[in-house]
């Protein structure tokens, strides 16, 4: 077999939150085929990165009181940790904060200039209308101009995928200060797609670069039509790289960045080996393989390609797209606690169990993947403990400190029909079906448990005269779980370290599935995987539970009260010392001598009146108030004022002038009911 050079990457964790199950399934989706094609014997790399850059970047850093720089720093170490939790193996783990960032950021904007496709123009901006600033695509939310669904940022739809300008939302906010921002210009660098639409439209429809439905995805929602520029600037204050020979007013945008953090890991991992960046992006003989999921496909399959090319670097020759997570048929929703963070799930669950999961789940197309907790307890328990680890306990033991036989028995042709399902379970792994290399698998664990119980070797253990077929027994039933679990390596590592361990064999490539071990030492039999009770999983999906707002398209800006902070607290009765009555407004009329008030007869029913002056002209016409019913404060001491007695209240909100708005009881109030 000639040996594949291969670049593998998963897309660049977000740096501004937690790793949480959803992004576990790609993770453990890539680091799953990364180690397939290492124990194959291949020359393969997996690199990822922390992506860093950003309006929301700052926005979390600002919350927290710190540094973008720290706040990424720290969220770094958070990821890896995670990762690691998960036996994800990265070849190298980067950052796109990095000088080697930066330096190839540089030499792909050369390469777009020289090909004369970027341009420079003024484009009409966001400003926020109470503090003036410049609001980047992040800070504004309103409807998807495409499909509508509300809530969404103004760079790009988590619903149908599109992406677009902020100023293209329907209906926008700010999230700074919840009201609608104003429009103003400035200055954007814009690279010409279009330009590189026929080589999109090739490269995009032909070979085996993208799965079906993700190329006919392309097709219809992008290609069909003229591609937009893409705008891949934003204006100072952001952060994030500067774009060279802008003197400081513009940085490259997030997502131009963020893609060639692949290339700028790639060059650590270099560095750190002797070898050259060209050997892997420069080079006809490199496969590149990218993992994402779906809500990133457009960056990936449009502008990454187009940016490529121009660079004259190599083209991905797979990007593998998977679906979303969904826990119980339902979006994972943190109220309901099925969030559940990479974090948490470790303090209570073995990682094992959700790779195998999850594993098991996958196959070659794009559709979400519903995490059942009940299938996941079941699944779990049966195929990897009750199948695959009870093998092993239930014939090690009587092998400890002792040896497998020294020529492999006969066991009705066993072994070799497992070595010879190797290739068509490569090949389902190869083609990111686990799914069916997972149903391979248990195929061969089911007839391995089927020999051990018609061979009983708890019996021949009893008896003294069968010692040695007690041990070809064993020798069999350890073989059997050993091929098994050289196929299971790249889903559960540890399963195979530990086999190692007590086989005292390592376990390295993919064919030593081909051979069975004679005459080896056979250890002590350590327990190797636990079944999962499902208080483990109740207790984790309560530590998740948080008490989060009800998702709502109102979004009020915290000004008001902060103008006038919460009063002291006060007890009831305080409060019911205050007489507030349902009243109608019976007469209203302008006071001339003074420009602010109205003078108002209020009627609490019967023949109980009250003479009110209220400072409400500038908001109010006297004959709009007449009729209407209020709220007003009763039992006031009556105050004389120079053109009367003032009564009461009115009980109004705003801070005067025209902001003041007038409180009234919902239809069917009557006046000299008590409010409480
Ligand atoms: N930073 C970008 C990627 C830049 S790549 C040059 C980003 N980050 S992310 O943190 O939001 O997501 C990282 C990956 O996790 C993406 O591929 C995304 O699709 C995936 N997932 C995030 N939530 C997910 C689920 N709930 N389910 C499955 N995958 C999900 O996008
Ligand atoms: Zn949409």
């Amino acid at each position: 077999m000639t040996q594949r050079r291969i670049l593998i990457t998963a897309a660049l964790p977000y740096a501004n939150g937690p790793i949480h199950i959803g992004h576990l399934l790609e993770y453990i989706q890539t680091d799953i085929w990364s180690r397939f094609q290492k124990l194959r014997g291949h020359n393969a790399i997996f690199v990822c990165a922390d992506d860093t850059h950003g309006t929301a970047i700052t926005k979390s850093a600002r919350a927290k009181d710190c540094t973008e720089e720290e706040f990424i720093a720290a969220m770094s170490e958070a990821h890896q940790r995670d990762f690691a939790g998960f036996q994800i193996e990265f070849d190298n783990y980067g950052s796109t904060h990095s000088p080697e960032n930066r330096e190839y950021c540089g030499q792909v904007w050369q390469a777009l200039k020289d090909a004369d496709l970027v341009s420079q123009r003024v484009v009409e901006q966001f400003y926020d209308v109470v503090t003036g600033e410049s609001l980047p695509d992040r800070f504004i939310k309103g409807k998807c101009p495409k499909c509508e669904a509300p809530d969404q940022y103004g760079d790009n739809c988590d619903k149908c995928g599109h992406t677009y300008r902020a100023t293209d939302v329907i209906d926008p906010i700010s999230t700074v200060s919840g009201k609608p921002p104003k429009l103003g210009s400035a200055e954007h660098f814009f690279v010409n797609v279009e330009r590189l639409h026929g080589f999109l439209d090739e490269w995009t429809q032909s070979g085996n670069h993208l799965q079906t439905e993700v190329a006919n995805y392309l097709k219809g929602h992008f290609l069909g039509e003229e591609l937009r520029d893409w705008d891949v600037s934003r204006p100072a204050p952001y952060f994030g790289f500067e774009i060279p020979a802008t003197n400081n007013e513009h940085f490259w945008y997030v997502w131009f960045d963020a893609p060639i953090g692949y290339i700028a890991s790639t060059r650590q991992w270099c560095d750190r080996h002797g070898e050259e960046i060209d050997a892997w992006w420069k080079n006809p003989e490199t496969e590149i393989h990218h993992f994402l999921g779906k809500d990133i496909t457009y960056f990936h399959t449009l502008f990454w390609p187009a940016m490529l090319k121009t660079a004259g670097l190599n083209l991905p020759t797979k990007v593998h797209i998977h679906g979303f997570v969904n826990v119980g048929g339902e979006k994972m929703s943190k109220s309901k606690g099925t969030f559940v963070m990479a974090e948490t799930y470790l303090r209570h669950l073995d990682p094992a169990y959700l790779r195998y999961y999850y594993a098991s789940k996958l196959g070659p197309r794009l559709e979400d993947l519903d995490l059942n907790l009940g299938e996941f307890i079941t699944k779990v328990n049966s195929d990897l403990v009750g199948k695959v680890v009870n093998l092993a306990s239930r014939s090690a033991k009587f092998l400890a400190d002792d040896t497998l036989s020294v020529s492999y028995p006969d066991d009705g042709g066993l072994f070799q029909a497992g070595a010879e399902a190797g290739e068509s379970i490569a090949a389902a792994y190869e083609n990111c079906d686990y799914n069916a290399a997972m149903r391979k698998i248990m195929a061969l664990a089911d007839s391995a448990n089927k020999y051990v119980e018609d061979r009983e070797p708890w019996k021949l253990r009893k008896d003294e005269a069968r010692q040695e077929e007690l041990r070809d027994v064993c020798t069999v039933a350890l073989n059997l779980f050993r091929q098994i679990v050289i196929y299971l390596a790249p889903v559960l590592p540890k399963l195979a370290s530990q086999t190692a361990e007590l086989l005292n064999t390592p376990i390295t490539t993919w064919s030593e599935a081909q051979t069975p071990l004679m005459s080896v030492r056979v250890g002590r039999f350590q327990h190797m995987m636990k079944r999962i009770e499902e208080k483990q999983v109740h207790a984790m999906i309560e530590e998740s539970k948080i008490e989060e707002p009800a998702e709502s398209e109102f979004n009020d800006g915290p000004e008001a009260l902060e103008k006038e902070p919460l009063a002291e607290e006060c007890t009831i009765d305080d409060f019911v010392k205050v007489d507030m009555r349902v009243a109608r407004v019976i007469e209203a009329e302008a006071v001339p001598e003074a420009d602010k008030l109205l003078r108002l007869k209020l009627s609490l029913g019967g023949d109980v009146q009250r003479n009110v002056f209220a400072g409400i002209k500038a908001a109010y016409k006297p004959e709009d108030l007449v009729g209407r019913l209020v709220i007003c404060c009763a039992n006031l001491k009556p105050r004389k004022m120079r053109f009367g007695v003032s009564e009461g209240m009115v009980l109004a909100s705003g801070g005067g002038g025209k902001e003041v708005f007038v409180l009234s009881p919902d239809d069917g109030a009557v006046p000299g009911q008590r409010v409480h």
